[in-house]
């Protein structure tokens, strides 16, 4: 089985667990405040994930937002034990978990694997829908099978853009200034509530673009795959490169990448 073909089963296994629990009742548990939520479904689902890659691959290292949050390390200290292997797999078993527990149905399994840090393999199953985006670098992106392409508005007026509200006072504060100072610039803007979800719809045509502070890397690994796949552009949001360490993140289809990062400078004075 080809590493494309490893995160598809997992995928698909932790989504079927998903789309079965989507409306019943839930455990819910707090993790850094009560915008940050762990289900026992998201602790079930990585385990199927984690069960499958290892099957396949034991001597692979795994980084998954529950393994993190369930231990006392930082991301930081896992992502750098995690490069001392040649490839790591970065899991989210939900992303948009404040939307499964509220049966809100717009979240999905993430799963990328990376080769000496860089991104070869990227797979987002959206079970409500039965979507699965997939990509392999260099091979283009899919939808389903069918390949997909960034859309082509070409200025921001045109644009529909998505974002996100990352946890902590601090960052929503700071979003909300950029958001006074593009939002009116923008034909409409989302927020769905799962941050790979909006990268996958870049990749699809569905969206233009996206910005999100204080991200991790589940949030992004597979999505930024998607998006670079599809013809789109990922960078932070002072549009420097990506790296699997960058927080602060944008995705577009390209095409309105230095106009969204010429209107972010002038409101991010105080971003780190
Ligand atoms: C969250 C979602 C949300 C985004 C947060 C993420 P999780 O991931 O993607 O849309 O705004 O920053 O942490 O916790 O649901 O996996």
């Amino acid at each position: 089985m080809t590493f494309l073909d490893v995160a598809v089963e997992a995928a698909r296994r932790a989504g079927d667990l998903i789309r079965e629990k989507a409306y019943q009742t839930k455990q819910v548990k707090q993790k850094t405040s009560a915008s940050d939520l762990v289900t026992e479904v998201d602790q079930r689902s990585e385990e199927i994930i984690r069960d499958i890659i290892l099957r396949h691959f034991p001597d692979h290292a795994i980084l998954g937002e529950e393994g993190v949050a369930a231990g006392d390390k930082t991301v930081e200290e896992v992502w750098e034990e995690s490069r001392q292997h040649e490839y790591v797999w970065i899991v989210d078993p939900i992303d948009g978990t404040s939307n499964f527990v509220h049966g809100f149905p717009f979240f999905c399994v993430s799963i990328a694997l990376a080769k000496n840090g860089e991104l070869i393999t990227g797979v987002i199953y959206e079970p409500m829908r039965d979507e699965l985006f997939t990509a392999e670098k260099g091979k283009g992106a899919y939808l389903n099978g069918q390949p997909i392409r960034v859309s082509g508005e070409e200025t921001l007026a045109e644009s529909l853009m998505a974002t996100g509200f990352s946890y902590g006072q601090r960052r929503v504060q700071q979003q909300l200034r950029t958001l006074m100072r593009t939002a009116p610039r923008f034909r409409s803007l989302r927020n769905g509530g799962a941050a790979a979800l909006h990268l996958a719809y870049i990749a699809a045509g569905r969206l233009t673009g996206y910005w999100e502070l204080g991200l991790n890397p589940w949030d992004l690994a597979a999505g930024v795959l998607l998006v670079k796949e599809a013809g789109g552009e990922v960078t932070d949001t002072w549009g420097r490169p990506f790296d699997l360490t960058v927080r602060n993140t944008l995705a577009t289809n390209g095409k309105v990448h230095r106009e969204m990062v010429e209107l972010l400078r002038e409101s991010q004075a105080d971003v780190t």
